[in-house]
Parts: C-alpha cells; structure tokens; sequence
C-alpha cells in the first residue's frame, strides 16, 4: 500500500515538474521569437547603409524597409518650370516639401505607420482646399490617404529573384510588373501562359513574372482562399492591404518598387503595365538586348503622351479639380505597358518621397522620372491606345510591335500561337 502511495507522489511530482519545465520553454521560446522581431525592425535604418547586406537580400531581410534617400534627391530644374507655384493644393504641397528640402528636413508628413496615416482632421483639409467638400468622393478618399505609403504585405514571394536553382546564378534580366485585381483569374491566367512566362530556357536572359493585387472590397465576394492557392501554386501574386481602386494605382506602384529594392534589386529592366495588353515577349527582349550600356541604364521607354493636361470634367475617370493641381502634365509613358531601368529603382523610389502622390499613376510616375531628370523616350511598338481597326487580324503587325492594348485572354493566346507559328511568312 505505502509502495503504491510513494510511487504515486512520485509520478505527481514528475508530472508537476514537467509541466512546470515544459510552460517556461514556451515562455522562453517566445521570447526569443520577439526579440527577434525587435531586431529586425532596429536594424531596418542600418539595412541601406551596409553595402554587404543590400547585395543577398534573404529571408532574415523581410523585417527590413528600404529607406528612400531624399537628401540625395535633386530635383531638376525641367521639372520645377513645368510644373509652377501656384495656389493649388498639390502645388503648394509639393513647394513647401521642396522648401522642407532645402533647409535639410523632410520634405513632408510620412506616417511610416499605417494604422494611423489617414488624415481624419476633414477641416485641415477644408482649410487647406476650399472647394474640399464639393470634391467627389473618390478625390476626398484620395486626399485623406495621400501621406499612407506603406500597406501592409498579405501575400509575398520573397524568393522571386533569387530562386534560380536550375539556371545557375543568373540575375533577373526582366522583372514584368503587372498591375491586376483580385477577380481577374483569367486575364492572369492568360498573361501566365503566354508573353508573361517564366520559361527556362539556357539561351534566354531570366525573365520573372509578379501580379500586382491589392483588396477587394467587404463586399465583394471572399476570394482570399482561392488567391492563396493561385499565389502557393503559381508563385506570382503579390498582394498588399489596401482597396483595388483606380485611384490606389499610385500607392500600388509605390507599394511595388518598395518590394523590388528588398526583393529584386539588382533586376536590369522592368515592365509595369496592365493584364490587358498583349506583349511580343521575343521583341521586347531582343529590344531590350540591343540596348548600348550608356542607354540601358537610363531608360524610360513607352508611348508617351507628351502633351496632357488635366481633365477638368467631374464625370470622367480622370477628372482632376483645378484647385487640387494647376499646370500641364509633364510628359509621361501611358500606364499600359512601360519599361524602366533597374538602376532607377532606388533613385525613382527616393524621388518619390519629395513628390506628393497624385492621383493618376502613370502621370505620378512621369513626375517622379522629370524630376530625376529622365524624360520619356517614345518607341512606335508600344500602342497603349490600339492599332488601326484594319490592323486588328494581321499577325504580321503584331510581330513587328512590341505592346498591343488592350485583348481578352483568349485574344491573347490566338496571338501568342500566331506570331510563334512556322506558318507566318512575314
Ligand atoms: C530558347 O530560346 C531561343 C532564343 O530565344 C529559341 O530560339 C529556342 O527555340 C528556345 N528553346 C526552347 C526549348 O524554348
Ligand atoms: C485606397 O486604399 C485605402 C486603404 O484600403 C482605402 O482606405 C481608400 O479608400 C482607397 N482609396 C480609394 C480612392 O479608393
């Protein structure tokens, strides 16, 4: 009886033992976790200034944010007479972050957090606009988001660029950025299959592929188990926390460069554009391929439109009220379909921190290339617009282009099989 009372304390015991051992592991493990994290997120503002990091971005790099260099920015003379003082809003905005600039502060209000960067003080911008409250919705929504630039990361492929197990070390050639929406399974489906494909191919540059997605809205449909599996099988979204709407294009292709200096930055060539267009991939290469050294590492290439100003008409997707932006567009390349420099990644990202937002992004990106002093170069095989109606059929056109607006995704793959046909004799 004592034998099986001892043993029995003794097993308690144990067990007592046990799970108090076991309860300060746990505790002790997510210590570490966190202080890990603190790490991280301390190490960020170092990250840009150790060259030997910003050369093998790795996984322990997914704390860290790239930090724009504003001071190294000098905005060019071209861009400061095309776009005057004047009493606009976004005017001044961007005249008094260039004065900030002078006298060596930052040129305007970053709320680095984005739970909190949302104006909610409606009288400062009242006060600040004063035809404010007879802005459309989408404008006011635009103005109270303008200073949030970092959206939270909900879908990521941190090994994009660096995963090149069967093609040795080579470094991405081309990164296509493609500007598309949570619904838009078939047009990315299409795109994939066709001029978007990341082919292997030993006698070819590394060609990468991203789908640029940000939210639906509550009230659509939930679509996120099925872009979990999209993104686990195909590897090529990435998808940030803010609303899909036109007039987020801005934040999305800001939201796009801050995660290719962290994940692809030593990428030679990028192409932003829509999931509409029809590329000629080959063309674009060869293109590409061409290029003297001096040119290559300064390009800015689409079609441009070099004439705009703003829609002053409230109906029109692109409406710009006058006491919101007053002057001409500089020039810029259509949205469409354009391609970059890698080497301007970090100098336009930068830039980017001295220009306001504005609400169209293409005519943003044309801004941010004016300042640095990079204007758009126009080539006659981007048609961000369409091709002639006679046009449409023949193959031969669309082997001599290099970018066709605007197809369906079955458009896409007749086209694709027909510039690779034997058949085509042009
Ligand atoms: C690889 O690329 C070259 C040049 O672009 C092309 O001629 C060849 O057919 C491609 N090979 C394969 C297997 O796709
Ligand atoms: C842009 O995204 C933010 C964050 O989700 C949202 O609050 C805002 O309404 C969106 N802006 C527009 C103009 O739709």
């Amino acid at each position: 009886m004592r034998l099986i009372q001892t043993f029995g304390a003794m097993v308690l015991l144990v067990t007592l033992f046990l799970i108090f051992f076991y309860s300060t592991l746990h505790l002790e493990i997510t210590y570490t976790h966190r202080a890990r994290a603190e790490d991280g997120l301390k190490n960020r503002s170092l990250w840009f200034h150790n060259p030997a990091m910003t050369t093998q971005p790795s996984k322990q790099d997914i704390f860290t944010t790239p930090q724009p260099d504003v001071h190294s920015v000098s905005v060019s003379d071209g861009f400061k007479n095309t776009i005057t003082q004047n009493d606009a809003f976004w005017n001044r905005m961007l005249y008094s972050g260039l004065l900030n600039l002078d006298k060596g502060g930052n040129p305007f209000r970053h709320d680095s957090k984005w739970s909190r960067c949302r104006e909610t003080n409606l009288e400062l911008l009242q006060t600040n606009v004063h035809d404010f409250s007879s802005y459309p919705v989408l404008i006011r929504d635009f103005l109270q988001g303008m200073n949030c630039r970092s959206p939270p990361v909900l879908i990521n492929q941190p090994n994009k660029c660096i995963s090149a197990e069967e093609e040795g070390d080579k470094q991405t050639f081309l990164l296509f950025a493609i500007k598309s929406v949570p619904g838009n399974f078939e047009q990315r489906q299409a795109v994939r299959e066709t001029w978007a494909r990341e082919a292997v191919n030993q006698s070819r540059p590394k060609v990468r592929t991203v789908f640029l997605l940000g939210s639906s809205p509550q009230d659509d449909p939930d679509l996120n188990s099925l872009l979990s599996f999209e993104a686990r099988h195909f590897g090529d979204l990435l998808q940030w926390d803010f609303h899909e709407s036109f007039l987020n294009l801005t934040l999305k292709m800001n939201a796009f460069l801050q995660w290719t200096l962290t994940n692809c930055p030593h990428v030679s060539f990028i192409f932003s554009g829509d999931d509409d267009v029809f590329v000629n991939t080959p063309g674009l290469l060869s293109y590409l391929q061409s290029l003297e050294p001096s040119k290559s590492s300064q390009l800015y290439v689409g079609h441009v439109i070099g004439t705009a100003s703003p829609l002053r008409d409230p109906k029109s997707k692109y409406y710009i009220p006058l006491s919101f932006y007053d002057g001409p567009y500089p020039a810029y390349a259509g949205g469409g379909g354009f391609l970059f420099s890698g080497a301007l990644l970090q100098p336009l990202y930068s830039v980017s921190h001295v220009i306001p937002f504005f609400p169209i992004d293409d005519v943003y990106t044309g801004m941010c290339f004016m300042a640095l002093g990079v204007s758009p170069e126009a080539h006659t095989s981007f048609q961000t617009f369409d091709i002639k109606e006679q046009d449409r059929e023949n193959l031969c056109v669309y082997k001599n282009l290099i970018l066709t607006h605007r197809r369906s995704p079955q458009q896409l793959i007749k086209l694709w099989k027909g510039i690779h046909s034997p058949l085509l004799t042009c």
